[in-house]
This record gives C-alpha cells, structure tokens and sequence, in this order.
C-alpha cells in the first residue's frame, strides 16, 4: 500500500495488514515450519497452482474463494449454474426459448429461429453470476455463442431470480445477432473470464480449438510464478482484464506491462462522452487513467482487496483513508444532509450508469462535477441526477456560492479537456488549437493527450496549422508516455513517415507494433523484429475481420494487390457485413483501372446493407471517377436522406452542386 499521507493534514495513515514477524508467526501457528514453507513457494510456477496454495495461505485462498474473480466461469458438471432451466417455455425480446437438463443434469437451450424452428444447444459454461448470469452455447468449429437472454440473480425482492432479454430478436443478417461474431465468446468473452486463456483460431479451417488452464481468474493469473520478485503496477496487472483492449499476441503473459501485450482504446465516443464520463461498457482503466488520483500514485489496491475484491472500508470511510473528513464530509462540501445518499463521495465523484439493464457501475474518473461546463462538453454533470428540474445553470451558481475560491468559481488545476474534445467532434473553428493544447501540457493525462492526438488530423487543416501539427507530432513521438507515443505514430505518422523508425526499437510493443503498421516497409533488425510483432498481433486477431483489413492495407501498401483482396475476402468471409472491407476491395478495384467492377460491388453491397454510409461514400466517388456526375449527386441526396448532417456527404454535395 502507499502510505499517504491524509490530503490536508499531517498524519500520515497507519500500515495495514500483517507484518513480517507476525506472517511468521501466524504460519508457525498453523503447523507449517517456514523454511520449509519459503522453499516450497519459490518453485511453484507449474500452471495450475491454487491446490498447492491453501495449505498455507488457507485465508487468502478462501478470501478469494468467495470472490467474484472465483466464479467468473462456471462449468454445468461443477455446479455455479444459476439459472432456473425447469421453467420451460419463454418468449423474451419477441424470440422464443425452451429451457431443459438432460438425463445427466446437463442444461440446455432450445432457440426459436423466427421461422418457427427450434434448435437445441447444450449448455457448457456459465459466465459471472453477480447480478446476472449469461451462459455458453456449444457450437460447430469449437464455437461457443452467448444467447441474447441471461438469467437475473439479484434476489426475488429486488425483482430478480427471473430469465430476461438482453436485445431484441435480430435478423440473421444484422451483424448483432447472436449467431454472429460479436457474440463469439472464444473471442469476446473467455480470455478475461479464464486463466491461461490461448485462442486457437485457425483461420484456414474457420475453427477455434481454444484452451485455457483454469477456469475463473485463479491465483496464477496474477502469480505467475510465486513468490515473484518482479513488480508489477496494480494497474498494469488488474487493467490486463479491466479494460476495453485488444491483444498484440495470442495468449498474453500475465504479470507482463499492459501496454507491451494490449493496445487500450482511447477516450474515443461513442465509448466514452466527451468529459471523459463512461458511456458504452468500458470496465476500469481507461476511466481511473484519467484520474488526478492515478496520476498522484493511487492505485487499484488503495480501494480493492486483489483477493476478496471487497473495498478497504466502508462508505465515504474509504476516501476518508486519505481525504480529510473535516474538509469533505461535511454539508460545507457537498451542500446536502449529512448521511443522505447524495452525501455520499461515490454519488458525485464516482457516478453510476447500469449496463445489461440490471448491473450498475461506477466510473472511475474520479472526476470533479462541473455543471458549468456541462453544455460545452455535450456531458451532463452529475447533479442533474437528481435536479434535473432545475438545470446546470442553477447548479453552477449553488457551487460558485459555496465555494467562492473553488472550481466552478475559479477554474480548477488542470485545463478541461471536455469542451475541447466536443468542439474538435464538432469540427468548429479554434478546435485544433484547443487539441494542441491538450497535447503539450503535461498536466493533463496521458490518455487524454493520446485521445487529442486521435482527433488532430480528422479535423481539416490549414497548411500552416498542418505544419504545426506535425511538428507536434514530432515531439509527441519522444514523449515518456508510451500511449502518447503510439497516439502520434498512429495519427501523423503517416504524414511523417520519417519520424516513425526511431519507434520501431521502442520498449513497448503496443508503440513497436505501430511504427511497423505506419511504415509498412522497412530494413535493419529493429525493423525485422517490429514487423514480425506486427504480423503476430494481426495473427492473433485473425478471427476479428478488422486484423484482415488492416492485412490487406498492409499489403496493398507493399504493392501485394493479389493477397490485399484476398484478405479482403477473407474480412468479409468472417463478417459479410463489414463495410470496411468491402470498401478497400473496391479500392483494390480502383487500382487496376476496374471502377465499372468496384462499382457493381458497391452496389450489391448497399442493397443488402443500405446502413453502411462509408460504402454509400466510396460509391459516389467512383460514380465521380467514372464521370457521372449527375448520378452521384442523385445518390449524394439519397444518401443525405438517409444520414442527415453528415459532414463528408455535405462536402460531396457542395463539390458537385458547385461543379454543375
Ligand atoms: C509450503 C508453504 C507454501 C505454499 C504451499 C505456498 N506458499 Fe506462497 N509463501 C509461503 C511463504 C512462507 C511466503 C513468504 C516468504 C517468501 O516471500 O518467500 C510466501 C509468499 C508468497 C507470496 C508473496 C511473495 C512476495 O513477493 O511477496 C505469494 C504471491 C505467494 N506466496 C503465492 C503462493 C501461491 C500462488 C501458492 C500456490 C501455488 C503458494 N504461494 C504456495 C509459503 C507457501
Ligand atoms: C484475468 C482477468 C482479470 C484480472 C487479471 C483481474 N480481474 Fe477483476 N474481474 C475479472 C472478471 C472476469 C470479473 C467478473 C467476475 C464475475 O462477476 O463473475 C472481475 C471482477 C472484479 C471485481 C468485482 C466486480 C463486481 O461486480 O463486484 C473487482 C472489484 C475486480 N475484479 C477487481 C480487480 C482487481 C483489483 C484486479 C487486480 C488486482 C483484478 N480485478 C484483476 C477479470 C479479471
Ligand atoms: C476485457 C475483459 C472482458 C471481456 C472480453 C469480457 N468480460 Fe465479462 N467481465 C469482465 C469484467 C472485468 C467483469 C466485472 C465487471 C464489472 O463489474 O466491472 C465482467 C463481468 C461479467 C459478468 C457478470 C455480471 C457483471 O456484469 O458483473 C458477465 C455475465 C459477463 N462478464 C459476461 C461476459 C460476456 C458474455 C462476454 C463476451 C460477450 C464478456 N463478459 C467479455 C471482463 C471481461
Ligand atoms: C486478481 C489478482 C490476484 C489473484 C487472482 C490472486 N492474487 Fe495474490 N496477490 C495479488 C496482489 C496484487 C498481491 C500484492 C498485494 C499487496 O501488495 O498489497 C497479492 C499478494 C499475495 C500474497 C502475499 C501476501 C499478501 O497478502 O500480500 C500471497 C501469499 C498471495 N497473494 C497468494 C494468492 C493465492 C494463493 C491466490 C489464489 C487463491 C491468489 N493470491 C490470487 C493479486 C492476486
Ligand atoms: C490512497 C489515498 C486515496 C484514497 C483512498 C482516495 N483518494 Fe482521492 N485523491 C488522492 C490523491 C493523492 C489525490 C490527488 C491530489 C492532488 O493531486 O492534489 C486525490 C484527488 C481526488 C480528487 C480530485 C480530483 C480532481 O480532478 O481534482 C477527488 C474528487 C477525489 N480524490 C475523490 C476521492 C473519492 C471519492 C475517494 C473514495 C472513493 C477517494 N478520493 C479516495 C488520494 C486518495
Ligand atoms: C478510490 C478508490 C478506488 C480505486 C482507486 C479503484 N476503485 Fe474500483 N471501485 C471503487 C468503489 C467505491 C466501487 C463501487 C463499489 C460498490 O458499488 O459496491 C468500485 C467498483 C469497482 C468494480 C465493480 C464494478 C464497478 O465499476 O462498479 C470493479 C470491477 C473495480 N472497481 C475495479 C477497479 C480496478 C481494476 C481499479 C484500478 C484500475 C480500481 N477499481 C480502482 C473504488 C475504487
Ligand atoms: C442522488 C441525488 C442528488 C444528486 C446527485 C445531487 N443532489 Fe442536490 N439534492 C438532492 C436532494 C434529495 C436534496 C434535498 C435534501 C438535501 O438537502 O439533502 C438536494 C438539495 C440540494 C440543494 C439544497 C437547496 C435546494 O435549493 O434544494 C442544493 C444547492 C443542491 N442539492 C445542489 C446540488 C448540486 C450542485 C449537485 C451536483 C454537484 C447535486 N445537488 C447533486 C439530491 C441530489
Ligand atoms: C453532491 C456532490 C458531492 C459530494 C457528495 C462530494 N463531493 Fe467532493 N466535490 C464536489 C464538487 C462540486 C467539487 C468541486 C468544488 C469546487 O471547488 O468548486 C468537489 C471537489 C472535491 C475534491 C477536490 C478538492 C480540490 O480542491 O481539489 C475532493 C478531494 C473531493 N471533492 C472529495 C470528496 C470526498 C472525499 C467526498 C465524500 C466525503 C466528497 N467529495 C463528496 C461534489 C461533491
């Protein structure tokens, strides 16, 4: 634990838990000599490890027993299914379900396949089980699928102990159907609900024989080897599953630094409001990474026990570890009752938004209300909660009054990026400006400053404000920070291509990874080493239709044009709806002088799939190519009909109408 000292006073807050002498004595208490016992510890590092652990650290084993991380999977013959499978016959979400067990006890579901058949699905694994439970469905290819409907395991006062529909029924086509990739659990779900998770997708064969040590996340998730001597970051260890990431490599080594085996998403929308606030289910990290508290040192273990999960202490007694009560937890502070729910710290700085219809969490942005700057953020603040009657205005003002010299009154230590980040989304004029603030002051997170780096070039740029912008770039390139290394390789290093080598030797392969994708092409050992990483993650993803994408950019850059469409197909075969895809294809097409080809792809593909916009856009540029222009402005205002405002189709609009 850190010992911080209390924010505003000069006690420093006392050690917790045992110290040296007492473990051995406690061990000594149990039978257990230690010298022995020290040996015994250090050899551990076969793979299934907690059997061997309980005979001498029996506590912890059973702290973490009853934890959720215990219970992340359930398999039907160890029992952990909760869900009531003797209720028969259901209709959820307009699609209809029979539950059973067979002779052996086993579960199964049988889905209504909107036709009026019924297929039935063996049962094979349970996921989490607090306040909902989702199961695993077997599948042909070592598939396994999630069903849309999940069981409720809140108690029955509280309306659970109940079956309920996550979606509504989906067409078979619509990419979110259940039967679909997104649904997938070999590659969506498993690798954090498991330990030792390896993938196995054979993208020759279209199959998975996925493995995986143990199921839960057991003790040698985060103990590899035992006792380990190496010290990872709580954040690095806990952010590997607590994150929205993808994989650089097919089954990543625990205990490793986050940023050398995932690549993290950004502060991006719709994942994500603009202030930063939680939006799409997220997890953790890339919310508590924004935070002044992370940046102070606090960590995931200042607030979680690693082995129980429960929290430190209590209520605002957990902030109050560190934050002084006299200051804060007082009606002075927070302007409501003492003791009432609005009192409480996590209702203003940690706000809950509930995901599955039933699971609320807490954002870990530890953020700072700001109802003053909720309009030009394009983020509610946190007391429209609950006064919504009387709007931001109002609570603005309630706040500059109680805290003359605060942060609605004065402006607080850092700049807030959410009204920049909004007004770059919006494109408006002084945006890029803003962004460059964002990204050379080293106050601000490094998450935030990779997030603006992301925005810079999607905003249309003068040649002087692009000059600047790269020479921003540049530095960003030498910052410390690895994220805001990857952010400006991958936002303006293809601008600067130069600028990219010096990347490819990085310590962190999420930075090496990118100045390979950048480059594209390259010599020397530095370069040999990243690209072979690079192909490797896109390896690793190969079930994903976006790594065959990026596949097929790759290689059309290196003039491969036969492998870049056949990867292309390839991202379609997985998900023949990725619109993407089928754009690159068509610029392939484009390529070898084949619009009139392009163009019928094109339009195939609007016709099945008439959401896509970006195919909509690549088919009215090749109408322009093809010197019919009257048609692409007809298909221009369609397409405006159909996605109203979008900045490109207006564009296109004013180029031809002026044209005409
Ligand atoms: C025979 C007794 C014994 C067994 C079995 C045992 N340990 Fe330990 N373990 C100890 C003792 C004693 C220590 C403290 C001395 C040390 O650090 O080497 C310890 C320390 C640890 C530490 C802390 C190391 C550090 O760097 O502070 C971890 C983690 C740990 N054990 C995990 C495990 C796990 C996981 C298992 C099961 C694979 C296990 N132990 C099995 C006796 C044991
Ligand atoms: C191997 C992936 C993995 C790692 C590593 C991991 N977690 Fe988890 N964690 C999970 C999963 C999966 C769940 C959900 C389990 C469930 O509900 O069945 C979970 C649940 C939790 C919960 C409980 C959430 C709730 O709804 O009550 C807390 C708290 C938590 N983890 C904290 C941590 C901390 C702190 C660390 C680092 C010390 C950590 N986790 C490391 C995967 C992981
Ligand atoms: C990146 C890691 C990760 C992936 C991938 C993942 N989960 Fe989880 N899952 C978690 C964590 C972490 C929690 C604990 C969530 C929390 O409370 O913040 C969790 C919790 C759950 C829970 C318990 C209920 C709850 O919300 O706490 C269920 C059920 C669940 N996940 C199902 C799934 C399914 C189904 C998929 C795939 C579609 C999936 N998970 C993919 C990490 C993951
Ligand atoms: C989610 C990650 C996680 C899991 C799972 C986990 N541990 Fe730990 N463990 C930690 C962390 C982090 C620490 C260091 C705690 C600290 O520094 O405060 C730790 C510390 C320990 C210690 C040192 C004594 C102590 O209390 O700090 C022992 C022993 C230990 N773990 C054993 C186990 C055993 C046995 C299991 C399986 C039953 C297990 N751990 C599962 C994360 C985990
Ligand atoms: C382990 C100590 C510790 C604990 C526990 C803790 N904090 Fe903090 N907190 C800090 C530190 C350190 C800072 C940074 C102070 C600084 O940089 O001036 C901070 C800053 C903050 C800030 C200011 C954020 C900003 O953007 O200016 C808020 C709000 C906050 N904490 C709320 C909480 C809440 C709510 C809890 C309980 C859920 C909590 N803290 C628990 C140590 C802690
Ligand atoms: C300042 C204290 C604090 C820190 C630091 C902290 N948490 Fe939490 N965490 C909380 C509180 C408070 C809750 C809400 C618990 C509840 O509602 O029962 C929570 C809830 C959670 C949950 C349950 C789901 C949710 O989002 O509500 C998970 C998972 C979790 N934390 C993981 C983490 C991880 C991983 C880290 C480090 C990256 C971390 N926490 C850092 C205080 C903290
Ligand atoms: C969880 C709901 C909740 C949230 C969130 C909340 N409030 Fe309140 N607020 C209340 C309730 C209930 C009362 C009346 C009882 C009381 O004073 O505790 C109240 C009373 C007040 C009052 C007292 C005077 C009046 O005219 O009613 C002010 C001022 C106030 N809130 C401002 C805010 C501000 C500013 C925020 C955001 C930082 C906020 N509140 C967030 C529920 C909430
Ligand atoms: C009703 C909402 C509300 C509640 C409840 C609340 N706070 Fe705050 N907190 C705020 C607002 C608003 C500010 C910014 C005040 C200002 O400076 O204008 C703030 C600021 C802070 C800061 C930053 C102070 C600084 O000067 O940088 C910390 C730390 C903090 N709160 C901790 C806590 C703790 C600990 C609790 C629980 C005991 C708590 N807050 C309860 C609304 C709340």
């Amino acid at each position: 634990m850190i010992p911080f000292p209390k924010l505003g006073s000069k006690r420093s807050f006392p050690l917790m838990g045992f110290s040296w002498p007492c473990l051995i004595s406690f061990l000594w208490l149990l039978g257990c000599d230690p010298a022995e016992q020290a040996s015994s510890c250090p050899e551990a590092s076969a793979r299934k490890l907690e059997p061997g652990c309980s005979s001498c650290h029996a506590d912890l084993v059973q702290a973490w027993s009853r934890s959720p991380h215990a219970r992340a999977l359930g398999d039907p013959r160890g029992g952990g299914i909760l869900g009531d499978f003797s209720v028969g016959e259901l209709r959820l979400g307009g699609r209809g379900y029979r539950l059973g067990r067979s002779k052996s006890g086993i579960p199964w579901i049988e889905v209504e396949d909107g036709k009026g058949k019924w297929e039935r699905y063996e049962v094979v694994h349970s996921l989490g089980h607090d306040p909902l439970q989702q199961y695993l469905l077997r599948f042909s290819r070592g598939r396994f699928q999630v069903p849309p409907i999940a069981w409720d395991a809140r108690p029955k006062a509280e309306g659970g102990q109940r079956w309920f529909a996550l979606s509504e029924a989906r067409k078979p086509e619509d990419p979110l159907h259940w039967k679909g990739r997104f649904f997938t659990a070999n590659g969506m779900c498993l690798e954090c609900h498991v330990t030792g998770y390896r993938k196995g997708f054979d993208p020759e064969k279209m199959r998975y024989t996925s493995r995986w040590d143990e199921g839960g996340v057991r003790c040698a998730a985060c103990h590899p080897k035992v006792p380990s001597t190496k010290a990872v970051s709580s954040l690095d260890l806990c952010g590997s599953c607590h994150a929205r990431r993808l994989p650089l490599r097919d089954g990543a080594a625990p205990g490793s630094l986050f940023l050398d085996e995932y690549v993290p998403r950004l502060l991006e929308e719709p994942l994500y409001r603009p202030d930063g606030g939680i939006q799409d289910e997220v997890f953790v990290y890339g919310s508590f990474v924004q935070s002044r508290m992370h940046q102070a040192g606090v960590g995931c273990l200042d607030c979680h026990d690693p082995h129980s999960l429960q929290l430190k202490a209590p209520g605002n007694a957990l902030c109050l570890r560190c934050h002084k009560a006299e200051t804060f937890d007082r009606t002075g502070h927070h302007l409501h009752s003492e003791g009432s729910e609005a009192a409480r710290c996590v209702t203003c700085h940690m706000p809950a938004r509930t995901y599955m219809g039933i699971d609320p969490r807490r954002d870990h942005g530890l953020r700072v209300p700001r109802p003053d700057l909720a309009e030009a953020s394009h983020s509610p603040s946190v007391c429209m909660g609950c006064h919504k009657e009387r709007g931001e205005a109002w609570a603005a003002e309630a706040l500059s009054k109680a805290h003359p010299r605060g942060r609605v009154a004065r402006g607080g230590p850092r700049l807030p990026y959410g009204p920049i980040l909004a007004a770059a989304r919006r494109g408006e004029p002084g945006a890029a400006a803003g962004l460059a603030r964002l990204i050379q002051d080293p106050q601000q997170a490094p998450i935030v400053r990779a997030t603006a780096l992301l925005e810079l070039p999607r905003l249309p740029l003068a040649p002087e404000a692009k000059a600047r912008a790269l020479s921003l770039a540049s530095e960003a390139m030498g910052d410390t920070h690895p994220l805001v290394r990857r952010a400006a390789l991958g936002a303006l290093g293809p601008l600067a291509p130069r600028l990219a080598p010096r990347l490819l030797d990085d310590p962190l392969r999420s930075v090496r990874v990118e100045a390979a994708r950048v480059l594209a092409r390259g010599e020397g050992k530095a370069w040999e080493r990243a690209f072979a990483e690079y192909r490797a993650s896109l390896a690793a993803n190969a079930d994903r239709p976006g790594a065959w994408l990026q596949r097929a950019i790759l290689e059309q850059r290196r003039g491969e044009l036969a492998q870049a469409r056949a990867s292309c197909r390839k991202s379609l075969a997985l998900d023949p709806g990725f619109a993407p895809a089928l754009v690159n294809w068509a610029d392939l097409l484009r390529m070898e002088n084949k619009d009139l080809e392009g163009l019928r792809l094109l339009e195939g593909f609007r016709s099945r799939h008439p959401g896509a916009q970006v195919v909509w856009q690549a088919e009215v540029l090749t109408l322009v190519r093809l010197g019919r222009r009257k048609q692409a402005l007809d298909l221009v205002r369609r397409a405006l009909r159909r996605f109203p405002g979008s900045r490109e189709l207006l564009l296109y609009q004013n180029l031809l109408e002026k044209k005409k």
